[in-house]
């Protein structure tokens, strides 16, 4: 893969759980890195996360929503990882107006700045696979159609229209992800609310029981985050992917209860137990999902390479270590 070195890189919600892994691989092959991120209470983003190379980027206290801001922090960059977001699929349905304004507005307000400043940018999209909503047939494609449970998965399904659009008609590079459930260090561990796999492992670590949704056999695909941040930047060079849309996933089924189990074994403390759906938590449960990678395997030559148990491992250790910081 073509090295970040010396490339000018601007990074949203760069302070946030994806963003921050990202901003660590930047700094490390050598990129200028910048981030813009607003800090809003309870939306992931943790200063925390980026304390050991906070003096190898820069720090922009503002919001993608800024027309002013954003002008200004689109100038000079050729990468843009578009990671800032609401991400709280109930908060979706409880404030849906303020969802739409961060999903929506927000990818708009990015996308006009770089249509009046830079048009030479690349920008590489964060979306979810919750956009295909319930599934009707698995392995999930990209051909799978889309009905999205949730303003959440709908704001996102737009902002990666509205990518595409850019891409089309003004030739702005896009490409759009549809990434897994993601998981590993620098998530935020304070509330259940969106993150389900790092709060089992915190329920894990505390030695208290694991609250698995019903009978626990719906099935996800849980990817660690370092596979994801690899695949970021795969696709960032890859200019093939620019117009597209990805799976991004490990292509491999695990049941929620399966999943707790597994966590309870390699942490080593903790136990699963079984509770109702919460009312709100039901209304946006798509089911069973497990992601077809083979598109981007073949046009990006990406894989994921982390197994199960050993992300599990490294993410306790992380959180062994900085408890403090998250809890
Ligand atoms: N984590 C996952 O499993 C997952 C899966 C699929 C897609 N995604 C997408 O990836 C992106 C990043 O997810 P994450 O898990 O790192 O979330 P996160 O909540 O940890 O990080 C989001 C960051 O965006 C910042 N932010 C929110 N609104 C902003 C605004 N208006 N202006 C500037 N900054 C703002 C927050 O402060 C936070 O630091 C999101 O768009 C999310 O929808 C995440």
């Amino acid at each position: 893969m073509e090295s970040f070195k010396d490339k000018q890189v601007l990074v949203t919600g760069g302070l946030g759980f994806i963003g921050s892994n990202l901003c660590h691989e930047l700094v490390r092959q050598g990129a200028h890195v910048t981030i813009v991120d607003n800090m809003l209470p309870r939306h992931g983003g943790n200063l925390f996360n980026v304390k050991d190379i906070e003096d190898d980027l820069r720090v922009n206290f503002s919001d993608i929503r800024n027309e002013l801001s954003m002008n200004h922090l689109v100038k000079g960059k050729e990468y843009i990882f578009h990671l800032a977001g609401q991400v709280n699929h109930v908060d979706s349905m409880k404030n849906p107006i303020h969802d739409l304004d961060i999903n929506c507005k927000g990818t708009l307000v990015l996308l006009e700045a770089l249509k009046l400043n830079n048009r030479d940018a690349k920008v590489i999209f964060a979306g979810t696979r919750g956009e295909y909503g319930a599934t009707v047939k698995l392995p999930v494609d990209e051909e799978h159609p889309t009905n999205p449970k949730g303003i959440y998965a709908v704001t996102n399904l737009t902002a990666e229209k509205m990518i595409l659009v850019y891409d089309d008609i003004y030739r702005i590079k896009g490409a759009c992800l549809r990434i897994t459930n993601t998981f590993g260090p620098r998530h935020q561990m304070a509330h259940d609310e969106f993150g389900v796999f790092n709060w089992f492992i915190r329920k894990a670590l505390d030695d208290a029981e694991i609250p698995v949704f019903g009978d626990g056999h719906i099935l996800r695909d849980f990817l660690y985050v370092d596979d994801l941040i690899q695949c970021l930047l795969m696709v960032a060079t890859c200019d093939p992917a620019y117009g597209e849309v990805f799976n991004v996933g490990t292509g491999v089924g695990i049941s929620f209860r399966d999943l707790a189990a597994t966590i309870v074994r390699v942490v080593g403390s903790g136990n699963v137990g079984f509770t109702e759906f919460t009312v709100e938590r039901k209304e946006v449960e798509p089911g069973d999902y497990y992601a077809d990678i083979s598109k981007i395997t073949e046009v990006v030559g990406w894989t994921p390479k982390v197994p199960l148990e050993e992300g599990i491992k490294l993410t306790a250790d992380y959180y062994r270590k900085y408890r403090k910081e998250y809890w």
